[in-house]
């Protein structure tokens, strides 16, 4: 049987409203990352993720659908769906689109229909309407807070003017979360999955995959604060057993339901020739719950987001790469790697600097099964600064600007550093590129063979032709130095990773280094001496 292309596969997330723009209007759009194929081919990707770009008020990025089988025209229209998908099949590339099944956008039909409606009526259950609490209903149903911040409850105007219901919002107000056990919401969302599969599209991620099911909406959480803390990406949770124990009880992410709607997805992906797959989004605790989801019958992938948060620490990583693949091979799935997306901080910023993002690169670039490549990454962007005055994202204005939000990281691309707006639009940006980008431009550093962009060609084209690094060839653990994380692919490729602030000399019986994250690594007489926070690949 020969291996599914998404089992070692490198994706690239493309966010496109910041990749290419070529309307000038100010955001990208598909035309713009047709555009832009040519540079993801020469990359080594092996297949392109983008987020939503459907009808949408873009309250929060896309991810407010208001129509999932109609582009939105800021970025195109459907035959620009169906030409991209086409173009980048012509460049050997898959592509898969971004599903939000876990709300809609205030704006779509359904909802609209159900404001209108009465309470008690079947618009309204598409949804989660429900009285409020007290004699004059003013109190919400429950108190679970929004994972935006503030209350996941809204409370609406009925038609006649009066108080009304309130309904429930686990993200921005704009996206009400939609009610799983009517039959009419997975009826729909089998229409959208195949009216994607019919125009070819190679699969699906999964927004928010831990979330369709609720349970217990009538009873209060001891801690809502707390949770929605636990769960924000980057948040300082001091307390990190506490924050483990709040994840791993949720009444509305990680129930058991979930699992029947992605059996009834795989028949769907598996009733289409050609390996269409699905991958989770399931930010859930502890990381043994993640291979629920990708049972043999369920979904394909999962994210993985212990390793994306783990520290650069060879102790941290190794737990994380471990546990991950342990616990998947329990299912028959394979682990992917994620370093960010456009929900957290870009690898750069996170880690603090460049040499480091470098070496966990090339440490992860290394490991087997999927890999997910965040755009501009590959430029080694850190994450564009931002005056509030131009903050977008949800998460700054439901906290009252305590938490910055996600904007940083979804800053436009930098093509050419000469250009107006770095090449990127030729309008004014829906965000500002900082002056720093300039530096990091495509055309800059396709001219460096130095730069971060050639580091990334040399190490993807390696992951793809080395025969010790495809998706059969074992990982074995080598040697533990504190602070050092080696392991061996197959029969030649040895993998050594230095996380501490010291140079190391190492004994080291394999014979010539492929490549090094930092050039100041030598290998002489048996001994590799490593640069402090750096990797190396070596061979036979
Ligand atoms: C996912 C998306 C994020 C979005 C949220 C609500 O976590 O990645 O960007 O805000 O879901 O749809």
């Amino acid at each position: 049987m020969s291996t599914p292309w998404w089992r070692d596969a490198a994706i690239y997330q493309i966010y496109p409203r910041s990749f290419r723009d070529t309307n000038a209007d100010g955001e990208g759009d598909l035309a713009g990352i047709i555009e832009g194929l040519p540079y993801l081919k020469r990359l080594g990707v092996d297949a392109i993720w983008l987020s939503p770009f459907f009808k949408s008020p873009n309250r929060d990025g896309g991810y407010d659908v208001a129509d999932p089988r109609l582009v939105d025209p800021r970025f195109g229209d459907n035959e620009a769906a169906e030409r991209l998908i086409a173009a980048a099949h012509d460049h050997g590339l898959k592509i898969i689109f971004d599903v939000v099944p876990n709300h809609f956008s205030s704006d779509h039909i359904w909802f609209q229909e159900a404001l209108a409606a009465k309470p008690g009526s079947p618009e309204r259950a598409r949804f989660h309407f429900y009285e409020g609490k007290g004699a004059d209903g003013s109190i919400p149903p429950n108190n679970w807070n929004s994972v935006f911040g503030g209350s996941c409850w809204t409370r609406i105007t009925e038609a006649d003017g009066s108080a009304g219901q309130w309904y429930l919002h686990l993200f921005d107000t704009s996206q009400p979360d939609l009610n799983w056990e009517n039959p009419e919401v997975a009826a729909d969302f089998e229409k959208t999955l195949r009216f994607w599969l019919d125009r070819g599209v190679d699969g699906f991620r999964v927004d928010v995959a831990h979330g369709l099911v609720k349970e217990g909406i009538s009873v209060d959480h001891p801690d809502p604060e707390g949770l929605t803390r636990a769960l924000r990406f980057d948040a300082e949770f001091e307390d990190k057993e506490y924050r483990a124990q709040l994840l791993s009880n949720m009444p509305f992410f990680d129930r058991e339901g979930v699992h029947d709607i992605y059996r009834a997805w795989r028949k769907i992906l598996d009733s289409y020739a050609g390996d269409r797959m699905a991958v989770a989004e399931a930010f859930i605790s502890p990381s043994s719950r993640i291979a629920r989801y990708v049972r043999p019958d369920e979904l394909h992938q999962s994210f993985n987001f212990d390793f994306m948060l783990a520290d650069w620490s060879a102790a941290e990583m190794r737990v994380a790469i471990q546990q991950t693949s342990a616990e998947l091979s329990e299912v028959g799935a394979v682990p992917t790697w994620v370093l960010n997306n456009h929900d957290s901080s870009r690898v750069v910023s996170r880690l603090g600097d460049e040499g480091k993002a470098r070496a966990l690169a090339l440490l992860t670039h290394a490991l087997p099964g999927g890999l997910y490549v965040y755009q501009g990454e590959e430029l080694g962007l850190p994450d564009g600064v931002i005056p509030d005055s131009a903050r977008q994202d949800p998460v700054f204005f439901r906290t009252n600007g305590a938490d910055k939000g996600r904007d940083g990281a979804r800053v436009p691309l930098p093509w050419k550093s000469a250009e107006l707006n770095l090449g990127f639009s030729t309008g004014e940006p829906w965000l500002p590129l900082p002056s720093e980008y300039g530096m990091h431009s495509v055309d800059v550093e396709e001219l460096n063979p130095h730069s971060m962009l050639n580091f990334y060609r040399t190490s993807l084209g390696l992951r793809k032709s080395h025969p010790d690094l495809g998706a059969r060839s074992e990982l074995t653990w080598l040697y533990s130095h504190e602070g050092v994380l080696s392991f061996k692919r197959g029969e030649s490729l040895t993998v050594v990773a230095n996380t501490t602030e010291e140079q190391l000399s190492l004994p080291e019986s394999a014979k010539a280094i492929l490549l090094a994250s930092n050039g100041d690594t030598t290998l002489e007489n048996g001994v590799l001496t490593i640069p402090s926070h750096s990797t190396v690949w070596l061979t036979n």
